[in-house]
């Protein structure tokens, strides 16, 4: 009977492929179902569902009508009927016309089917689970980073491939390459940066902040505290002059460099030291700016080619935001997720924080004992008395280790320079630092005011209510404030 039915595709290729159409189809409907009832969102779950049942199908699908051409030929070879080439539709025939609409309902219901998988299976290659969870020992520094970013709500895909078909296929063939090099092993650790072949960032970043509207200035407060017994506050309020393009009324200022044509050649593959910065005026003019202390020659120059800044030479880490120990444990006295009266907590967390660990259980423990160890040798009766915070400090602790420390990919938080600002990277100074020298004697910078204005600092050796008209250091330091790199001493990321 089914030999009847199925007419020449009662064949075993098509057969399997009959079977093989039927699995897929109802492994995708049922996990599909499974995904929306219980909101289940697992990368491997997406890679079943819009890869391997899909391909399944699709095979089977392809199997069918080869098993028939197939059977044909054959019977062709025997010579054992007039096969024509094509089948006989008598639409006045009940069975025929049953199979005939069967067909046709059946190739709409598959192509759908096939059609929702490949939208939704377009969607989840670009999902934050796909990118950032599927290989997650890989992605796990930047997933982790971009979850407390100010980007979290923006997805991996937005900043990394942008709009438009030619880099959604670059996307997809590096990716590729990059689903090899996990498989085999073979991936760096660390990933290196800068990723030699970004889009530009004007594609990117600029479909969510278009320089027009940029705001000409912005204000942020900087805390720290001493590593004293008291972990003393100190308060840097600093009015950061944004300024916008060459077309508004506030044209100056530190997003200057957006509106115009600025060229620089790095000696180093990290872009970290430039010796040579070119900028094209708006008559078309070069000034060239040569590093006086260790300048490239002419020919070097010519070799070596220039890269035009633009967002990603100063916003390079804009989500994947690692802090320094100092930072984070500051930033946890001042939002209170630490106890700040709790003496010395800053130095010691600091020191167990910047010793080596081979793996974050190691950490963690390191951190519980080392910490719980410092109070019961040096304040044992706040053992009993403040336990409840110090083994909340304990727990916060562990999780900035968590946060800014990656041991299997050998990621710390300063594996990275991060190009904004001058604290504990060069960033801004590695262009402005006041060696940079045109050859009719202009200077790039370093005036502390051409990029902000300290508007209030409070700190141990300015007496309170004092209004400083700039910056003072919280130790005195002498000239070096204005001879030596903030970052030459910061680096570390203790203080
Ligand atoms: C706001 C834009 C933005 C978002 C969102 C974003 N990235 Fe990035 N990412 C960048 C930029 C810019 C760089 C380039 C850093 C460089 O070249 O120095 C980068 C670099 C990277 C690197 C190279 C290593 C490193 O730490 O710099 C990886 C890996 C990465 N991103 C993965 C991801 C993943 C996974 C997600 C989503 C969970 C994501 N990115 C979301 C902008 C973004
Ligand atoms: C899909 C939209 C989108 C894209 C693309 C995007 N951003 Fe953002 N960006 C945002 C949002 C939303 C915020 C948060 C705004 C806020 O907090 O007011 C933000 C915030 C920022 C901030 C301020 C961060 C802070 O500390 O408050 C910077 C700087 C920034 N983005 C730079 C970039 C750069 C550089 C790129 C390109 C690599 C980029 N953005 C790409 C949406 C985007
Ligand atoms: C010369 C370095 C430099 C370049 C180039 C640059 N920026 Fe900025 N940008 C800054 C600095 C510095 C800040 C202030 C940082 C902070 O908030 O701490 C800033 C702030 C921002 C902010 C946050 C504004 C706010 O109100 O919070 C956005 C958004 C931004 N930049 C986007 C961009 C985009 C997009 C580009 C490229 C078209 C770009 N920037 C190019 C240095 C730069
Ligand atoms: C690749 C080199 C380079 C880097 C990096 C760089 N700048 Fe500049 N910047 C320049 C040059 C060149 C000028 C123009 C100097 C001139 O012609 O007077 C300039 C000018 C400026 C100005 C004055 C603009 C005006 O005319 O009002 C500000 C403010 C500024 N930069 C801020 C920054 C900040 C903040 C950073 C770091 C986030 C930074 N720059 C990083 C090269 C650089
Ligand atoms: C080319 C621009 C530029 C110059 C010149 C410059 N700064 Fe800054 N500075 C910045 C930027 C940008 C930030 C903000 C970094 C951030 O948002 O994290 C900053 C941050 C700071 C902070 C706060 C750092 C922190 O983490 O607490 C201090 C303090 C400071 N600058 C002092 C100085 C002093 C003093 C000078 C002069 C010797 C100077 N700056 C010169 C661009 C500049
Ligand atoms: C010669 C080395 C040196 C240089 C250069 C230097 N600092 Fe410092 N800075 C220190 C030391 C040491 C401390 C620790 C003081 C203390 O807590 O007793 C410190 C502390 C600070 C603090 C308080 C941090 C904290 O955690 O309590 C700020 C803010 C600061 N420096 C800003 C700057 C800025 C901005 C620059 C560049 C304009 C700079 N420093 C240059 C050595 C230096």
């Amino acid at each position: 009977m089914w030999k009847k039915i199925l007419g020449y595709s009662y064949n075993l290729t098509s057969l399997t492929g009959i079977l093989l159409a039927g699995a897929g189809t109802a492994l995708i409907v049922i996990f599909l179902a499974i995904g929306i009832i219980s909101g289940l969102e697992n990368p491997y779950l997406g890679i079943l569902i819009y890869f391997v049942f899909p391909g399944i199908l699709v095979l089977g699908l392809f199997l069918i009508p080869l098993g028939i051409l197939l059977t044909r030929k054959r019977m062709q070879r025997e010579g054992r009927t007039e096969v024509p080439l094509y089948p006989i539709l008598d639409l006045n025939d009940r069975r025929q016309r049953l199979k005939a609409v069967f067909f046709i309902v059946a190739t709409i219901f598959f192509l759908l089917l096939l059609a929702v998988a490949s939208i939704k299976g377009y969607d989840y290659t670009e999902s934050t689970e796909f990118c950032g969870k599927l290989c997650h020992t890989v992605m796990e520094p930047e997933y982790v980073a971009w979850s407390g970013s100010p980007h979290a709500r923006v997805r991996c895909a937005e900043c990394h491939i942008g709009p438009g078909a030619e880099w959604f296929v670059k996307a997809k063939l590096s990716g590729l390459k990059q689903v090899y090099r996990v498989l085999t092993n073979t991936y760096p650790a660390p990933i290196e940066t800068p990723i030699p072949n970004l889009r530009p960032a004007r594609d990117t970043c600029e479909g969510c902040h278009w320089p027009a509207k940029f705001y000409s200035g912005k204000q942020k407060i900087f805390y720290h505290y001493a590593s004293d017994e008291k972990n003393t506050l100190r308060e840097i309020n600093l009015l950061l002059n944004l300024g916008t393009t060459p077309k508004t009324p506030h044209a100056s200022g530190i997003h200057w460099h957006v509106g115009s044509e600025v060229f620089y050649i790095a000696r180093d593959a990290k872009r970290q030291d430039i010796p040579y910065v070119a900028v094209k005026g708006k008559d078309g003019k070069i000034t060239e700016y040569h590093d006086t202390d260790k300048p490239l020659n002419q020919t070097e120059i010519n070799k070596k080619g220039t890269r035009l800044m633009d967002c990603i030479d100063c916003h390079n880490r804009p989500s994947h935001i690692f802090h320094s120990p100092g930072k984070e444990i500051d930033e946890s006295f001042v939002s209170g997720t630490i106890d700040s009266s709790l003496p010395f907590f800053r130095k010691i967390a600091i020191e167990i924080l910047s010793k080596d660990y081979k793996t974050t259980a190691e950490a963690k423990a390191a951190i519980a004992s080392g910490i719980r160890g410092y109070y019961a040798e040096t304040y044992p009766d706040l053992t009993k008395t403040r336990a409840p915070a110090i083994e909340r400090a304990i727990t916060e602790v562990q999780q900035i280790y968590q946060r800014n420390f990656f041991p299997t990919m050998k990621v710390a938080w300063n594996t990275h320079a991060d190009n904004i600002g001058h604290f504990y990277f060069p960033g801004c100074f590695r262009c402005h630092d006041g060696k940079h020298r045109s050859a009719d004697g202009k200077v790039i910078s370093k005036d502390c005011t051409i990029c902000h204005e300290v508007l209030d600092q409070k700190q141990e050796n300015i007496a309170p209510g004092t209004k400083v008209s700039g910056f003072v250091h919280p130790i005195d330091i002498g000239d070096e404030v204005e001879t030596t790199g903030c970052y030459e001493c910061h680096q570390a990321g203790a203080m």
